[in-house]
């Protein structure tokens, strides 16, 4: 079973997604094991304080090294040596479908939330295995990433998304973008769903489909497309665009 302990400041924030959604029933099902520790837990005073101000100046706080230091002591006496101490900072390398996929393999993972100006670099040294951040944008705090980082990981473990085929077809497994999807009705209001859907032609949907794929990664994630592992019916698909002048970007995305 994975375990994954987060240390933070706003517990009752990491606590709202374990009520609900695929990582509740993950845990209901016995096959994740997440906690929340109160980052104020760990300290000794009387005001649990957990930051203070930087050393050289500047504005705003740095998480203490005090609290952190034992809250990973105390989890690692409790848990055994974590598999990977992941910090949420925008300093961190950007998450990936890869790295989910590689964290959603471990045994305990440990993730620091960070807060206000940062973490002192001491617990970076003395603990921090990886260093993640979810997007060129800076957030309050390491919270949400953390969710976000555990969203990712969680569905990846075996058994939590029912179907599998539906985990091993997703936009990034193969670092192409998803093909557009439709459900019924298969007219809504004057909306008609493409025909080839409704043919029946299971050949002709895999190619319309491939080609879906191919140009909204070329016109969306362009930089995405050389490194893709791309089946016989995408590679034929990117073939046919690139000699298509016509198949050029259709809207702005911002
Ligand atoms: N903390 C604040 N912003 C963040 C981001 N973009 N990614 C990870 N942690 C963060």
């Amino acid at each position: 079973m994975l375990t994954i302990d987060v240390v933070t400041i706003f517990p009752a924030m990491v606590e709202a997604v374990l009520v609900d959604g695929v990582v509740a029933r993950a845990r209901t099902k016995g096959l994740v094991d997440v906690q929340a520790r109160d980052l104020r837990d760990y300290t000794d005073d009387k005001h649990r304080v957990v930051d203070d101000v930087p050393f050289g100046g500047g504005p705003g706080m740095v998480l203490k090294p005090e609290p952190l230091f034992r809250a990973v002591e105390a989890i690692t006496a409790e848990r055994g040596t974590p598999s990977a101490v992941v910090l949420l900072t925008p300093q961190g390398k950007p998450l990936t479908h890869a790295m989910a996929a590689r964290f959603s393999g471990m045994e305990r993972l440990v993730l620091l939330c960070g807060r206000y100006e940062g973490i002192d670099e001491r617990v970076t040294d003395a603990f921090v295995t990886d260093e993640v951040s979810i997007g060129d944008y800076v957030l309050t705090g390491g919270e949400l990433p953390a969710l976000v980082l555990m969203d990712a990981v969680v569905r990846l473990v075996p058994g939590v998304v029912g179907d599998e085929s539906s985990v091993a077809g997703d936009s990034f497994v193969r670092g192409l973008l998803d093909h557009p999807q439709y459900t019924r009705p298969a007219v809504f209001r004057d909306r008609a769903v493409p025909d080839v859907l409704v043919s029946g032609h299971h050949g002709e949907i895999e190619r319309w489909r491939a080609r879906q794929r191919v140009e909204r990664t070329r016109d969306r994630r362009p930089e995405l497309l050389d490194a893709a592992d791309l089946t016989s019916e995408e590679r034929a698909a990117r073939e046919l665009l690139e000699g298509d002048a016509s198949a050029s970007p259709k809207r702005r995305r911002s």
